[in-house]
């Protein structure tokens, strides 16, 4: 099925998150789960593609840029420079980056206050709902209005040995 996705910009907005269902997304800036398929998922949707993440979450993926990605960070910080990462002190700087290389779509990878800027310019979400609640998290993903989106798809799969927990890839896109 083809979607129209409302995009005057040229460039698709995407945001790519795994949440639990009461919104966790991280805690001592880790990931509260390892739920490898959810990983391989992850490196499908945003495989040579451009990225944009926040500094906490480069410092939780150990400082180094994701292979096989254009890799671009936000920071209110001027002096920071890292080996195959584009920084950028603005959103902004990083939609036009990637518009100025061609590509059509950016990927939010993360963490919380970058989700929380850039979700009201979203125009697509994968969400890996994770069925399960984590009290003690430190960063959360932002409430949204699901009246806003389509469901356009979801697919459960149990937990199993490998993945503690039962999860859902969903797809949303925000209607017009
Ligand atoms: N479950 C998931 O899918 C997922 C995905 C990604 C991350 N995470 C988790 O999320 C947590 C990290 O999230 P977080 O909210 O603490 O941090 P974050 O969003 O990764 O990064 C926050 C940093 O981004 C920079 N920043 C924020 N707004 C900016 C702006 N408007 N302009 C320029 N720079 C800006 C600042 O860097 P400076 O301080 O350097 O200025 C700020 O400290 C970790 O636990 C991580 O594991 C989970």
């Amino acid at each position: 099925m083809l979607h129209h996705i409302p995009n005057q910009n040229l460039l698709t907005i995407t945001i790519i998150v795994a949440v639990s269902e009461n919104n966790a997304i991280g805690k001592n800036n880790a990931l509260l789960w390892h739920l490898p398929n959810d990983l391989k998922f992850f490196k499908n949707k945003t495989w040579a593609m451009p990225v944009v993440y926040g500094r906490k979450t480069l410092n939780a993926l150990n400082n180094r840029p994701l292979n096989g990605r254009l890799n671009m960070v936000l920071t209110r910080n001027n002096q920071l420079e890292v080996s195959g990462i584009i920084v950028v002190n603005d959103f902004e700087l990083a939609k036009q980056k990637a518009i100025s290389l061609g590509y059509r779509e950016l990927m939010v990878l993360g963490g919380g206050e970058i989700y929380a800027q850039t979700l009201p310019y979203a125009h697509k979400m994968y969400i890996t709902r994770v069925h399960h609640v984590f009290e003690d998290a430190d960063a959360f993903f932002p409430a949204f209005s699901e009246e806003d989106w389509y469901l356009t798809s979801a697919f459960q799969y149990f937990a199993d040995e490998k993945h503690a927990y039962a999860y859902t890839f969903e797809t949303w896109l925000r209607k017009i």
